[in-house]
């Protein structure tokens, strides 16, 4: 955890800020029971990601890619939000400005309250026609049929979320990067920030001069480059610094 003086320091920083950023990624998930990518029981470590996550992947085999996001919806359709979320469904009500970006598909966030949020990577709970492109949401769990199709063309549907070797929506992200050029403060939870785009976005927070605040359980290529760096969980560091934001601004009222 942060000492008291980097914590009054952050916060501090924080009051003063008009426009707020936040990047998450499944870190922020973990509390909630959702297993993170590259952790320790981290899904690539159990999954192979070509025969799953990929467009070849799905050619060849829509209906086990689709079995294994059937598996996933199942698990998530089951958790809730955790006071990481929750917290910053509220900060989005406080601040003049706050943009949610995350790398999750999980739907916590919008499930927490959350509203304006910048999804780089899509949602699980929306699905594509690979015909007429199509996005419609869908949280059927279990899917009655799979792998599932569309219902006015009848052709397969794929799950709207980016796979390796696809590109992210353009429209989504130039916003991330306005949003991440603009912002005063960008917090960074839960992320090993190995993947690109959405690893340079906190670079492009830095170099326009933002406040950088990592929350992680371990260290992450963006460490040294973060101006505040809180080692801990997401669940238990978000509610202190929202604890000690709200008794400065109170101190300072009185
Ligand atoms: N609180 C904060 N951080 C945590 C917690 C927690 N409770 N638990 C784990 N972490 C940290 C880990 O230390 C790790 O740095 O969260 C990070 C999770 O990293 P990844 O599993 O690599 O997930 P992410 O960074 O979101 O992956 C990026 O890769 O597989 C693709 O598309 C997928 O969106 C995903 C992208």
């Amino acid at each position: 955890m942060a000492s008291k003086s980097e914590l009054k320091e952050l916060v501090d920083a924080l009051r003063r800020a008009n426009r707020v950023a936040v990047l998450t990624g499944a870190g922020i998930s973990a509390e909630s029971g959702i297993p993170t990518f590259r952790g320790e029981d981290g899904l690539w470590k159990k999954f192979r990601a070509e025969e799953l996550a990929t467009p070849e992947a799905f050619s060849r085999d829509p209906k086990l890619v689709w079995e294994w996001y059937d598996w996933r919806r199942g698990i998530i359709a089951q958790k809730k939000p955790n006071p990481a979320h929750k917290i910053l469904a509220r900060w989005e009500k406080s601040f003049p400005a706050f943009s949610l970006i995350t790398q999750n598909i999980d739907g916590l966030h919008q499930k927490a309250g959350s509203k304006n949020i910048s999804e780089l990577h899509g949602n699980i709970w929306k699905v594509r026609c690979t015909e007429e492109g199509t996005v419609t949401e869908n949280y059927e769990t279990p899917l009655k049929e799979i792998p599932p199709r569309c219902p006015s063309c009848g052709a397969l549907l794929r799950p709207h979320v980016v796979w390796f070797g696809e590109s992210l929506s353009s429209s989504v992200l130039n916003t991330a990067f306005l949003i991440s050029s603009t912002c005063n403060v960008m917090f960074v939870i839960g992320t090993s920030a190995v993947v690109q785009p959405a690893a340079s976005l906190p670079l492009t927070a830095a170099k326009s001069g933002a406040k950088v605040v990592e929350i992680n359980t371990d260290a992450t290529p963006l460490t040294s480059y973060a101006d505040f760096s809180i080692k801990g969980k997401a669940g238990e560091i978000l509610p202190k610094i929202d604890k000690e934001l709200r008794a400065l601004i109170k101190s300072l009222r009185n």
